[in-house]
C-alpha cells in the first residue's frame, strides 16, 4: 500500500477524487488536508467531511491555508461550477465528526519526517499548504517520496485565463515556490485532465446504486456536467481533473511524462502561466498523454 496524503479544495471533482482514493486498496489515506480554492478553506473543510461520511471513512481531516502564500486574497469560490455549497448545492446537513486540531503543513511535515520516502503527497487544489510546509521544513524536498499535483497547462490553454489553469492561478507564488524546491512532481495538468472525461450516461448508473455513495455522487456530478456543457458546449461530459492526479499514483502507467524545468507566470496577462522547457535533469515531470479508456475504467470501478 501506498502511503498518501491528499490535499483539496472540495469542490465536485475533489470529492470524486476523495472517494477515489478512500476506495482504492493501493492506498493508505494518512489524512486529507484542505485549503481555499474552488471554496473557502471552511467550507472545503466540511465538504472534504461530509464525502467521508457518505464513504463510512474515519480518515482524519486537517485544515489548512484559507489565503494565498504571499499575496493577498482575490475571488475565492466558483458556484458556477462547483455550486453555492462547492458540491453542486447537495449540502443537507453539517457533518457529525469534525475536523482534527492543528493545520496541514505540521501535519504534512510530521508525516513524510516519520516516515522518510514513503509518503506521497497529491495536492488537486493551491500549492499553498505545501508550500507552507517546505518553507517550514525544507528537508522535506527528500524526504517525500513524490509529489502529485493536479495543476497547471503546459501545452493546452488554460481554465480561469487563456494561459492559467485554476489551482496554479488561484496562489501562483506558492505553485513557483514548490516548483523551485527541487521536491520531485507529477504534474498533472490540463494537458491530460481535458482528455478524461466522464459522460452522463457513465454517470447515470451511479443513481442506480442502493449505497447512499451513488446518488450522493450523481447530483453533484450532474451539476458539474452542467457547468462544463454551458462553458465547453458539446463536450459531452466533464473532466475528472483530480481523480486523475490519484489515479496517476494508484497507477502511473495511466500517464506519460517528460522532465520539464517550468517556470510560473507571476504578473500580467500570464499570471499562473505554467511554462515547461525540457531538461533531463528537471524535478518536474509533465504529464502529456494519458490512457484515457483504462483510467476511467479504473475509477469507475472503484467509485461506485
Ligand atoms: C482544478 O480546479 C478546480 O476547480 C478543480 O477542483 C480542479 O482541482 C481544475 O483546474
Ligand atoms: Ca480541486
Amino acid at each position: 500500500m501506498k502511503a498518501i496524503i491528499l490535499d483539496v479544495d472540495t469542490g465536485i471533482d475533489d470529492a470524486l477524487a476523495i472517494s477515489y482514493a478512500v476506495r482504492s486498496p493501493e492506498l493508505n489515506v494518512l489524512g486529507i488536508t484542505t485549503c481555499f480554492g474552488n471554496v473557502t478553506v471552511e467550507e472545503a473543510t466540511r465538504n472534504t467531511l461530509v464525502v467521508l461520511e457518505h464513504l463510512d471513512s474515519e480518515v482524519p481531516v486537517i485544515p489548512g491555508a484559507g489565503k494565498p502564500f504571499l499575496r493577498q486574497p482575490t475571488k475565492g469560490s466558483t458556484p458556477h461550477i462547483h455550486g453555492e455549497d462547492g458540491i453542486g448545492n447537495t449540502l443537507k446537513e453539517l457533518p457529525k465528526r469534525s475536523a482534527e486540531q492543528g493545520h496541514a503543513a505540521p501535519f504534512m511535515i510530521d508525516r513524510i519526517q516519520s516516515q522518510p520516502n514513503q509518503v506521497t503527497v497529491i495536492t488537486v487544489g493551491t500549492l499553498t499548504n505545501l508550500a507552507l510546509a517546505i518553507q517550514q521544513a525544507p528537508d522535506i524536498v527528500r524526504q517525500v517520496e513524490r509529489v502529485v499535483v493536479m495543476g497547471g497547462a503546459v501545452t493546452v490553454p488554460g481554465n480561469v485565463t487563456a494561459y492559467a489553469e485554476a489551482n496554479v492561478f488561484a496562489d501562483p507564488d506558492a505553485a513557483d515556490y514548490v516548483f523551485r524546491s527541487g521536491i520531485p512532481v507529477t504534474l498533472v495538468g490540463l494537458d491530460v485532465t481535458m482528455k478524461t472525461l466522464l459522460s452522463i450516461e457513465e454517470m447515470t448508473n451511479w443513481r442506480n446504486k442502493t449505497s447512499k455513495l451513488g446518488p450522493f455522487l450523481a447530483d453533484m456530478t450532474e451539476f458539474y456536467m452542467g457547468a462544463y456543457e454551458r462553458f465547453y458546449p458539446g463536450i459531452g461530459g466533464c473532466a475528472l481533473h483530480d481523480p486523475l492526479a490519484v489515479g496517476a499514483v494508484i497507477e502511473p502507467g495511466f500517464v506519460k511524462s517528460v522532465p520539464m524545468r517550468l517556470q510560473v507566470g507571476l504578473e500580467g496577462e500570464t499570471l499562473g502561466r505554467t511554462t515547461g522547457t525540457p531538461d533531463a535533469d528537471a524535478n518536474v515531470a509533465v504529464c502529456i498523454e494519458v490512457d484515457a479508456d483504462r483510467f476511467l475504467a479504473h475509477f469507475l470501478s472503484r467509485v461506485c
